[in-house]
């Protein structure tokens, strides 16, 4: 088959860029190896910057995040034995806010409007390369749900397949690679049957470790705790769970109640050495992953997403490559300030395992640095609401 443009990946990123090009008159195939169900229920990440929630408004009037949604005008950060709190006041300091809205509902939305615009969407289609011998109609080679081999010739291929990428091999030359750090620790996640802890979301930096407190509805709560990366999620009784979180957060009693889902969440900082080869280009994780803590990931991967889709409305509807020609310079200008901050909440928040007491120390005083500073305030508000998509030049 034919298409102007090929989409690995049925996330947000692939998603939107569907849209994206649907309204600039562009028509694409979107393939993804899993199934709609799973694409649907699988638990990511809860919080959309300011811009996210924008432009999902602009894609559907009707959208759910105002109604299924919340917006937070605020997080708290904590520290300390006693649990020291500090609130950041997103509006006051930068007149924005982000939304708790979880990324499968984003995805159920993003599916619904899709398939009633008709869109050529493929669940089960197992990428297995690009071919991208011939420089103006690169082709995706996969085998779909039957196992029946597929070729898809495009004008352009996506890679908006995760961080696990087969697109990224087109690019960069390799599935693996890019500049990248580790991380001596990982998240445990649960969910939970228990009301709300806290209005807000709580990023707790207690001498025991890194705990965040989130929620997801009136009924079920998301909340995570610093572990070793190997540690086995089936391991911990409900009882040691909730011994461990509240005990990293100092200052409130949580609600507890059954643990119904738990997960243990090895996370990196990475980023792909090329976003761009050809008529080939990457997208959110497929591109560049970052730490949890911040709640960036999927907000990145929309943010590439609104550049990419316009460079390919310019290239494929005008004939003018020069947007596609900066597009991997102007998106990684936001990567690098998303990985810094991505990074710094998270070697802020967390106790390192081989910390010294001086490590510790001076770990405090950056937070009061911060914190005790509206100045300090003001660049944590501006970067978790999110920075306007086209930055000033
Ligand atoms: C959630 C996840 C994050 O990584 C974060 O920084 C905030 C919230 C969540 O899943 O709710």
């Amino acid at each position: 088959v034919r298409t102007r443009v090929a989409i690995v990946g049925a996330g947000p990123a692939g998603l939107i860029l569907s849209q994206l090009l649907a309204d600039a008159g562009l028509g694409s195939i979107v393939v993804d190896s899993r199934s709609r169900t799973e694409i649907e229920s699988t638990i990511r990440a809860g919080i959309l910057e300011q811009n996210t929630v924008d432009l999902l408004r602009t894609i559907d009037p009707a959208t759910r995040v105002d109604t299924v949604g919340h917006r937070h005008d605020g997080i708290e950060l904590r520290f300390g034995d006693v649990g020291e709190g500090h609130r950041i006041d997103f509006p006051s300091l930068v007149g924005r806010s982000v939304w708790l809205y979880p990324q499968h509902e984003v995805l159920k939305d993003l599916l619904a409007l899709r398939l009633a615009a008709e869109q050529d969407l493929r669940f089960g289609v197992t990428v297995e390369g690009v071919d991208d011998g011939d420089p103006v109609h690169p082709a995706i080679i996969a085998t779909d749900a039957h196992g029946d081999p597929v070729r898809i010739e495009a004008d352009f291929v996506v890679g908006a397949d995760g961080s696990r990428s087969i697109v990224r091999a087109a690019v960069t030359g390799s599935r693996s690679g890019g500049y990248f750090r580790e991380y001596p620790f990982a998240w445990f996640g649960i969910l939970c049957e228990a009301p709300p802890s806290s209005d807000e979301l709580i990023y707790s930096n207690s001498p025991d470790g890194f705990a965040l407190i989130s929620q997801r509805s009136p009924d079920v709560q998301r909340m995570y705790f610093q572990c070793d990366p190997t540690a086995d999620p089936a391991a911990p009784s409900d009882a040691e769970i909730w011994d461990t979180l509240q005990a990293r957060v100092p200052g409130t009693t949580l609600n507890e109640g059954p643990v119904i889902q738990r997960d243990v969440l090895r996370f990196r900082s990475v980023v792909a050495h090329e976003l761009r080869r050809g008529r080939v280009a990457l997208v959110g994780d497929a591109a560049h992953t970052v730490p949890p803590t911040g709640a960036k990931g999927m907000n990145l991967a929309i943010a590439d997403v609104v550049l990419l889709a316009d460079a390919l409305r310019a290239l494929l509807t005008e004939g003018d490559g020069q947007l596609i020609d900066t597009y991997a310079d102007r998106a990684l200008d936001r990567i690098w300030k998303a990985q810094h901050f991505s990074w710094w909440m998270t070697s802020m928040l967390h106790v390192a395992p081989d910390a010294s007491d001086f490590d510790r120390r001076r770990q405090l005083g950056e937070l009061r640095t911060v914190l005790e500073s509206e100045a300090g305030r003001t660049y944590l508000a501006e970067a978790y609401t999110g920075w306007s998509i086209e930055p000033p030049k």
